[in-house]
């Protein structure tokens, strides 16, 4: 089946250039495992697992049964003042799988959700244990937060912010960590930089007052601005900031959760715990919308302690938080990566994916490659007067000359591809990319 151009007009696409999509469609309509299927019939191997969320691999059998077996059982439950059994199952089986003390799950239908929930929840938790000042919240340039006005306002990506007004008051960023200069080439975490996480005291604790801030919101690895991964050492530093100045640590592992760097949170990667972590993606393996804030047994009973007695404690909620179609899915999720053992997989594939990526040092236009689990970022010379243009010729040969996918945000190439992916198909990626690089005359 191909496209019809002429009903391609009522679909306003998010994060899309509309006007150019439509003079060319690229339409999936169907996948299995390592592979969509096209509308013209080919085979395209997913470098980027959807959009970093079908972990497991894509129409996996268990999780499509789960959830039809669930359509036909329960379709709905209100969450509010009511429940069904899923929600509590699921919320368990999280708990088990998250780093300790991290154990109270609150449902969210995506990581934007995920965002504004604990922000939400971060500045709430301060107010309701006395300390009501700290209203502040601090994120990072190149931070990607999600959509919400609380996630563009922690959010450091200027497109992502400057149509849309001042979003909200009391934010502040750090800057990011990503210095070519230093660390081009790195393998895993790059040398040079923890010292980058100093800024946090020294410049906006000490221009906003550390008892005005109620929260820092980081990606362990920044990874839709092109993968940034911290520098050894430096969210250590950003834990015992936050620990001394009494500031909440958030993690935003939308991307880095679900087995990502080859363990199940970045948190557990990195071994530094955070306050909260929100998650979203690969929850559900992208089979069902949904996310989840997990955080610190401590701030919700805080919140059980000081609210009158049977009254609401936090006062917020999603009509679907906790659909039955997202828990069974999830449940069945994360059968399927505990049975297949698929972070420790991530984990073992992680040095032939950093051999292929870095395979591409030295051709040409690549100034630099990133890599950390299953997760890589290629930084190509942008065209002069030309920015991003480079990277997204690559993306639309690779899809129709290679029938590969892969993204790319600004001039950086982002591969991230389901947890199952094997050594060949690996190869087959970057080699992809190699002939497309090797190709291109300009
Ligand atoms: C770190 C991070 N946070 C939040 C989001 C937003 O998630 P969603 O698109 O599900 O709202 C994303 C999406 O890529 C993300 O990478």
């Amino acid at each position: 089946m191909s496209a019809d151009v002429s009903k391609l007009d009522a679909y306003w696409m998010p994060f899309t250039a509309n006007r150019q999509f439509k003079q060319s469609p690229r339409l999936l309509t169907g996948a299995d495992g390592m592979f969509f299927r096209d509308d013209k019939g080919r085979e395209v191997l997913d470098g980027i697992a959807g959009l970093w969320c079908v972990n497991a691999g894509h129409n996996r059998p268990r999780i499509v049964e789960a959830i039809q077996a669930q359509a036909a059982e329960l379709d709905f439950a209100p969450p509010f003042q009511m429940a069904h059994p899923k929600a509590f199952e699921l919320a368990e089986r999280l708990a088990q799988i998250t780093p300790a003390g991290l154990n109270r799950i609150f449902f969210t239908n995506s990581g934007s959700e995920s965002v504004e929930t604990a922000l939400k929840m971060a500045i709430a938790y301060h107010r309701v244990r006395g300390e009501g000042s700290r209203t502040r919240l601090i994120g990072r340039e190149r931070g990607y937060h999600g959509v919400g006005f609380g996630g563009i306002a922690v959010g450091g990506i200027a497109g992502n912010r400057k149509h849309f007004g001042p979003a909200l008051p009391g934010v502040d960023h750090l800057r990011h960590p990503l210095d070519i200069s230093r660390n081009a080439f790195s393998r895993g975490l790059p040398e040079h930089g923890a010292e980058m996480a100093d800024e946090f005291e020294q410049r906006l604790l000490a221009l906003h007052d550390p008892t005005t801030v109620a929260a820092l919101i980081v990606e362990p690895v920044q990874g839709s601005t092109g993968v940034i991964i911290p520098p050894k050492g430096y969210l250590q530093k950003l834990r015992a900031i936050c620990d001394k100045h009494g500031i909440l640590l958030i993690f935003d592992e939308v991307i880095t959760g679900f087995g990502r760097l080859g363990t199940a949170f970045g948190a557990d990667y990195f071994g530094v715990t955070p306050d909260m972590i929100c998650c979203a993606k690969g929850l559900t393996n992208a089979m069902v919308p949904m996310g989840a804030v997990i955080a610190k047994q401590a701030i919700h009973d805080t919140f059980m302690d000081t609210a009158p007695e049977n009254a609401i404690e936090f006062y917020h909620g999603y009509t679907y938080s906790g659909h039955p179609l997202a828990c069974a899915a999830a449940i069945a999720t994360l059968d399927v990566y505990q049975s297949e053992k698929l972070f420790a997989r991530a984990a073992s594939m992680a040095p032939a994916f950093e051999a292929a990526a870095h395979s591409l040092r030295g051709l040409p236009h690549v100034k630099d490659v990133r890599n950390l689990g299953l997760v890589c970022g290629i930084e190509l010379e942008p065209i002069p007067s030309k920015p991003t243009a480079r990277a997204y010729e690559v993306f639309e040969r690779c899809f129709w000359e290679e029938n590969v996918l892969i993204r790319t945000t600004g001039d950086i190439i982002a591969l991230s591809p389901p947890l199952i992916i094997d050594e060949e198909q690996i190869n087959r990626l970057v080699a992809a990319i190699s002939k497309i690089l090797v190709r291109m005359t300009k």
